[in-house]
């Protein structure tokens, strides 16, 4: 225990952590292959799967939104959780494909999921989104002004990928996960600490430049296929290794840990190639990574999620371990957060 994780009230000291009692995920069924994707660009399964890991990503159907992933994925969290939905407190969806600009997708995850006395917005931070909202939901617990709150991160890249690009149309998919966070007044399992950073300077290197107010909407962004990803890879590259690896230090060094107390890393699922890096130079064996990019590429907000579902449903997460979690994203933006599970 650390001594800025209690908490002086009236006199009596308290340790309240975010327990994270429900997880949940969901990715659509139909499967995007390498294979299928060298019949669209100029690329072959050995150039994607020896720079990136990916083998396969998941596309949505046409009529499949961010909120009916969202909407999946946190009825399987809240089941799990076993809470009734009346007592969430707050919806937090992190995405950068909301179903629309306005109203947020998580009030369209609030109505449909029944979460009527929740209050309810979207964290825009790029990939980083479900780390971010973890860590305001881990405040709005600690602080003692919620005791439930659901964490959703979900993205539909599909929409905005340019599929005449093959620099980043082999990188991206569909899907997304959530998780129920309950306070504890017991200390001990839970979030242990979130860190969270911005360096808007980089704001180049991975954006979607129309359809906002800088860029409105127009046939000339059409034409000129301003709707969908731009990203600088191999800059973002230089950047993703270094801050993974300097944000996931810095949880471990918040909670005096050393890398060795780690149980389960779980970091961005961007490539393999950064996964590798990342984790060496933290000195984590594979063995204490969980990688499941070969099955769904980048999903944005969805990797993390995603991931932690996978990994809590395949028995890689058992009750006390000690989960690490990091991300990088358009932004830039990064962020890590430590749970005792
Ligand atoms: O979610 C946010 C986090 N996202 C990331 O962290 C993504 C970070 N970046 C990356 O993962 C990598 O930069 C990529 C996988 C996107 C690209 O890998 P790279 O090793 O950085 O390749 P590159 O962009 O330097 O391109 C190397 C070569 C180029 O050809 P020349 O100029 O050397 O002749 C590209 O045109 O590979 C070519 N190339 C391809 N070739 C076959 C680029 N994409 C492809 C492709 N198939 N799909």
């Amino acid at each position: 225990m650390v001594y800025h994780e209690i908490y002086e009230i009236k006199g009596c000291y308290k340790l309240i952590r975010s327990l994270i009692k429900g997880v949940g995920s969901y990715a659509p069924p139909k499967v995007l292959t390498n294979a299928d994707l060298c019949d669209m660009v100029n690329t072959s399964d050995e150039w994607i799967t020896s720079r990136t890991g990916i083998k396969e990503r998941r596309i949505a159907r046409d009529n499949v939104t961010t909120a009916d992933i969202a909407t999946y994925a946190s009825k399987a969290a809240l089941e799990m959780a076993k809470i009734d939905p009346l007592e969430i407190d707050l919806i937090i969806l992190g995405t950068v494909t909301p179903d629309m600009l306005f109203p947020a997708t998580a009030c369209m995850v609030q109505h449909r999921l029944g979460l009527k006395n929740a209050a309810a917005f979207d964290i825009s931070a790029g990939c980083s989104g479900f780390i971010y909202s973890l860590s305001i939901a881990d405040s709005f617990i600690r602080s003692e002004k919620f005791k439930n709150v659901l964490v959703v991160g979900v993205d539909i890249l599909s929409r905005i990928t340019d599929y005449t690009d093959r620099a980043t149309c082999i990188l991206f998919g569909d899907g997304g996960g959530a998780a129920v966070l309950s306070a504890n007044y017991n200390g001990g399992r839970g979030i242990l600490s979130t860190h969270i950073h911005a360096e808007g300077g980089h704001d180049d290197i991975l954006k979607l430049p129309a359809g906002g107010s800088c860029m409105p909407a127009s046939l000339g962004t059409m034409t000129n296929r301003a709707h969908f990803i731009k990203m600088k890879g191999s800059e973002l590259f230089k950047y993703a290794v270094t801050y993974l690896k300097d944000v996931a230090m810095e949880a471990i060094l918040y909670n005096n840990l050393k890398p060795e107390d780690i149980d389960l890393f779980i970091p961005h699922q961007a490539n393999m190639r950064i996964v590798e890096a990342t984790a060496k130079k933290l000195g984590f064996p594979m063995e204490k990574v969980f990688v499941n990019l070969q099955k769904y590429g980048n999903t944005s907000n969805g990797s993390i999620p995603l991931a932690l579902d996978e990994a809590y449903r395949s028995g890689r997460v058992k009750e006390g371990d000690i989960v690490l979690v990091d991300a990088i994203g358009a932004g830039l933006t990064w962020s890590s957060a430590l749970i005792k599970w």
